[in-house]
């Protein structure tokens, strides 16, 4: 293998709280191995163009805080060829960076496998999303302060829905997995918490919200993630609203969105990203390639890329069966 000197680290897909404080961990640890950074802005996008940065150590001063991602993120179409892939390749060869840190999901780490395997580039990835659907790690990047930033507005809603005895479905991210449902569902009382990995019976569903709102409360938060498959709060609603058993209900949808990616990350955020982004550089200085670092049970371990996407991470069935007994 050729010696390690210089690194390229990126942040690609959606963004997470946290990318930076990852950013400045793989800076600072790959400085206290000699190595040098270079920054590749805009994921794949970045590096198929070229747009590479210099990073110091000051570059990455008064970041661990901040929300969003300084190397800024992207979708990359043209990194889904082969064409694309091989550009990139050049790109790094010119820049000399001969190991990369790739911050990012699933899709971030299937182009890494590609990557590795038709270029031999090694790289090492950071679990960050906030969907927490990366299997490999217990919690991903950015997780933690979703579910915070989730929880914060629901319970706000709960007010709102109490004062005026509303239903509300409230929608929550979460493309194919639930974690962020779940876990909302339970920290903020749910009646009931709709996700993709369980199929939804919209009989049942009516049924459930019913005898909810005619027994003892008058009011309910049914916590959809967005990637269920009857569709996400809004057109579950819209089927709510053709039953005539729902007429005397005062029905609202609210959707949380992209302010679940947004803000700055909590203090668990903090430490898993730099955690995280320290032993990244320990396995590329140690020769892995084509891994995802992640912790699991409190201790770190590295797991293939392929692996990791061609697995599903599993929710917690007695999570799931605890809403149940709660509602
Ligand atoms: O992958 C993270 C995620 O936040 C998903 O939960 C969501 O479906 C998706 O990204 C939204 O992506 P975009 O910001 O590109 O619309």
């Amino acid at each position: 293998m050729q010696s390690l000197r210089t690194i390229g680290v990126f942040t690609s897909g959606g963004d997470a709280p946290g990318m930076n404080a990852c950013v400045r961990a793989v800076v600072r640890a790959a400085h206290a191995h000699d190595l040098e950074v270079l920054g590749i802005r805009r994921g794949y996008e970045g590096m198929i163009e070229g747009d590479i940065v210099e990073l110091d150590g000051k570059s990455v001063s008064n970041i661990v805080q901040k929300g969003g991602t300084i190397l800024k993120s992207a979708r990359s179409k043209a990194f889904r060829t082969p064409e694309g892939r091989a550009t990139a390749a050049q790109q790094l060869r010119r820049a000399g960076i001969d190991g990369l840190i790739a911050i990012g999901g699933d899709g971030t780490l299937r182009g890494a496998a590609l990557f590795y395997e038709e270029h031999g580039v090694p790289l090492v990835g950071c679990p960050g999303t906030i969907d927490n659907d990366l299997f490999g790690t217990d919690e991903t990047i950015g997780y933690d302060t979703a579910l915070n930033t989730a929880i914060e507005n629901i319970d706000r809603i709960r007010d709102t829905a109490d004062a005026h005895d509303r239903l509300f479905l409230v929608e929550v991210m979460g493309r194919d997995a639930g974690f962020i449902a779940l876990n909302c569902g339970i920290g903020g009382g749910a009646e009931l918490v709709l996700i993709p990995e369980l199929l939804t019976d919209l009989d049942d569903v009516k049924r459930k919200i019913l005898s909810q709102m005619s027994s003892q409360t008058r009011s309910s938060i049914v916590v959809v993630a967005e990637g269920d498959e009857l569709g996400g709060a809004n057109r579950i609603a819209e089927a709510l609203r053709k039953d005539p058993a729902f007429d005397p209900i005062d029905l609202r949808v609210c959707i949380l969105g992209h302010t679940q990616r947004g803000g700055s990350p909590t203090v668990r955020d903090r430490v898993l990203a730099s955690r995280l982004g320290a032993a990244a550089v320990d396995a590329l200085v140690e020769g892995h390639a084509n891994v995802m670092v992640g912790i699991v049970n409190g201790s770190i371990v590295l797991t293939p890329s392929r692996t990791v996407w061609s697995r599903r991470k599993s929710i917690d069935y007695d999570l799931l069966k605890l809403t149940e007994i709660l509602r």
